[in-house]
């Protein structure tokens, strides 16, 4: 029997970043994973895949719309869509084998196979039995299914049949207006796919601030993506080759009906925890199938730690990294810390769209005195000289203290803008620190500082 001090269910960020933490700490770690590669729905499945359609079908865009204005002329690309496919594949293979390479340099040992554990203690894997004084879960999500919706990953898909679809379809039916309905759904509107997004609620991107959200809406829209929202989907009835989905408007209560090549299944994803036997564990878990932790991701069976999409907050890859470091920091006896309140969030549809902190709506649903600082990238030089002018930044600080509280950005690079107010959210500056901060010319990141002056003396360039 193999004798470890950490034993890492599951290789996604949560998992291997926790890994390399334990071994960089001295502890003997080995690491359990099931699928082919490492690296989890990230790296094989979600954010690197997708990524990487995102940016081709984005240079597509721009040699369609905007070459010839900065004077490239000529024909514009064609697409040639298994060598796009395996361009992304070797994304995701140079990605999953560096995670191999980082595993080997950290002397952690890949356990191959799905794993379960018999007892705290044990984690069994195949046939053999593995001995870990600490045992962290960290097996991640899965895709949620909606009742009356079959997912057959052909017709009917989720995001990872999205993601190698055998072809471009003439007509996209994405349910859900959410992270991956938007991101997938951009991918496909450039192809040339005639995309239709049904929304249960009555704004995309739930959760968001207000003013972004119509922002976004009504730039997705210039880009040919259609919206109905407040649409709550009945059924979906597929054959070999179509669909037809059935919804109700929530209003009226009125039924309508959609066709599609293909139907894209986005309507969120919840954790993964099968075949780990913890029921018999008695590991508790949330009504939302999250196991629970205390803030030292701890479960309440000793020795036994979970993080990432198993447990509660956002399902995001940077969270699950980082309760990966902080609980193998716990687990060697140190000190470990997410602050939860500085959890940037990004979508990298174009322009992009990333946001931290409170929104301004929930700053008013909790009595805040807050005051907002805006800034258009209209007055960005920058952006007017490369087409990308559409969005603004929005910082919202309190009122008295000029302490920033949140920060909400549609614009180019802004899942890269957002950092710095992480960055200052984090030393618990205020909006006046931004912007005294010399900012180069001619960048994006002034359209921060200008964001920042809004909050106090007023802008330079609006
Ligand atoms: P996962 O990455 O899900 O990894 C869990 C791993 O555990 C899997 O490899 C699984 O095979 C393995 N496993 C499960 N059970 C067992 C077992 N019993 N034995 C062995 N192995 C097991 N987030 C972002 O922050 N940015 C993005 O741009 C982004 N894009 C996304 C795009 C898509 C299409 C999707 C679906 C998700 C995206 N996400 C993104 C979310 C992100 O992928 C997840 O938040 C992140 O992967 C969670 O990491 P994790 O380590 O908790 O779990
Ligand atoms: P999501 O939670 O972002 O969006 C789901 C959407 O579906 C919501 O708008 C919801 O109101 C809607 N919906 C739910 N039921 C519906 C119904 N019956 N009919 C119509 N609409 C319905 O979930 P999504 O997009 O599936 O993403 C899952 C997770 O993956 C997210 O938590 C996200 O954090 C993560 N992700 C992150 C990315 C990023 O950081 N860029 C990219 C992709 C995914």
């Amino acid at each position: 029997m193999a004798q470890y001090d950490v034993i890492v269910i599951g290789s996604g960020p949560g998992g291997y970043v926790a890994a390399i933490r334990c071994a960089q700490l001295g502890l003997k770690t080995a690491c359990v994973e099931g699928r082919e590669t490492l690296g989890g729905t990230c790296l094989n499945v979600g954010c690197i895949p997708s990524k990487a359609l995102l940016h081709a079908t984005h240079q597509l865009h721009e040699a369609e719309h905007n070459f010839a204005k900065m004077g490239l002329k000529g024909k514009s690309p064609s697409v040639d869509w298994p060598q796009m496919q395996s361009y992304k594949q070797d994304t995701i293979d140079t990605n999953t084998k560096g995670i191999e390479f980082l595993f080997k340099k950290n002397k952690i040992d890949w356990l191959k196979g799905w794993g379960s554990i018999p007892e705290a203690g044990r984690v069994k894997v195949g046939d053999e039995v593995h001995e870990a004084k600490s045992i962290v879960i960290a097996t991640g999500s899965d895709v949620a299914t909606l009742p009356g919706v079959e997912i057959d990953e052909k017709v009917v898909v989720s995001s990872t049949g999205a993601l190698a679809l055998p072809k471009i379809p003439k007509k996209m039916v994405v349910i859900g207006a959410g992270v991956i309905g938007l991101e997938m759904g951009s991918v496909y509107a450039r192809l040339g796919a005639e995309v239709q997004v049904v929304e249960f609620l009555d704004a995309i991107t739930p959760g968001m601030d207000g003013e972004v959200q119509k922002t976004f809406q009504r730039i997705l829209s210039k880009q040919g993506l259609g919206f109905t929202l407040g649409a709550a989907v009945q059924k979906v009835e597929a054959t070999k080759t179509k669909a037809k989905v059935t919804y109700k408007l929530r209003k009226d209560d009125s039924e309508h009906t959609l066709d599609a090549d293909v139907v894209l299944v986005a309507t969120g994803r919840k954790p993964y925890t099968d075949g780990l036997g913890l029921d018999k564990l008695g590991v508790e878990m949330s009504d939302r199938g999250q196991i629970k932790t205390d803030d030292q991701w701890r479960t309440n069976v000793p020795g036994i730690y979970a993080i990432g999409d198993c447990i509660a907050g956002p399902m995001l890859a940077h969270k699950a990294e980082d309760e990966g470091m902080a609980a193998a920091e716990v687990i060697a006896g140190k000190h470990g810390h997410v602050n939860y309140g500085v959890i940037p969030g990004v979508i990298y549809t174009h322009p992009e769209v990333a946001n931290v902190g409170q929104t301004e709506e929930q700053l008013k649903e909790a009595g805040r005195n807050y005051k907002v600082g805006k800034f258009s990238f209209m007055g960005n030089g920058r952006a007017k000289a490369n087409f990308a002018a559409d969005g603004f930044v929005k910082i919202l600080a309190d009122k008295d203290t000029d302490r920033i509280l949140g920060a909400h950005i549609i614009g180019p690079m802004a899942g890269d803008l957002i950092h710095e107010i992480c960055v200052a959210m984090e030393f618990g500056a205020a909006a006046q620190d931004l912007a005294l901060t010399c900012h180069a010319h001619p960048t994006y990141s002034e359209a921060v500082r200008e964001a920042a002056l809004a909050c106090g003396d007023g802008p330079i360039h609006m």
